[in-house]
């Protein structure tokens, strides 16, 4: 294993009962205060993509936000913007879902991504895949080729990686819990 995930792993805490009793949360946020973190985050995740033809990250709001702008830049790829409902403006295409607590679901703009792009996903956490086979089905409506799947980390017992297989889609998991 590549040495830095140990690093990335250890800045990260879990929060019990969070939002609901009963519910673990990883809270990202004490990853982002290391800066050393963070960048070896950052860095792995480009290193996985660069040279592979990705001209797409799409980052999930908001989570996704944080890492994916970041791996856009370092593989030079476009970063498009996959939002919760009603912020974008103009045509949009939509793709609801379940969460663990209640509905959501996520737009993007019409025309932004060309037939057959090769696109990668970005999230900060994996876990029952819900969001992400969103995610997928919505860039798949807008023409786009996914590639992968990327998170910095995955809860190993909620099963998303199965989740996303199933669909054949590949995940790029940096630490399972
Ligand atoms: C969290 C997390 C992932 C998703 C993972 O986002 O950031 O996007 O849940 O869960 P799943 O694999 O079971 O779908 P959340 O919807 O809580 O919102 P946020 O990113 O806007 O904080
Ligand atoms: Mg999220």
């Amino acid at each position: 294993e590549d040495p830095r995930i140990e690093g990335i792993k250890s800045t990260i805490h879990i929060i019990r009962d969070f939002p609901k009793p009963g519910g673990d949360f990883l809270d990202v946020n004490t990853l982002l205060l290391n800066p050393k973190a963070f960048k070896d985050t950052i860095d792995l995740l480009v290193e996985q993509y660069k040279g592979k033809h990705i001209s797409v990250v799409a980052g999930v709001e908001a989570r996704g936000f944080i890492f994916g702008a970041p791996v856009a830049l370092g593989i030079g790829a476009k970063f498009v913007a996959l939002r919760k409902p009603n912020k974008l403006p103009g045509k949009v295409m939509r793709t609801e879902y379940s969460l663990e607590y209640g509905n959501d679901c996520l737009e993007t703009q019409v025309g932004v991504i060309q037939a057959g792009e090769l696109v990668v996903i970005v999230d900060d956490v994996l876990a029952t895949g819900g969001t992400l086979c969103a995610a997928i089905s919505l860039l798949e409506r807008n023409g786009a080729q996914v590639v992968e799947c990327a998170c910095v980390f995955g809860v190993r017992q909620l099963k998303g990686r199965q989740r996303l297989n199933g669909l054949g889609k590949p995940s790029f998991v940096l630490v399972e819990i």
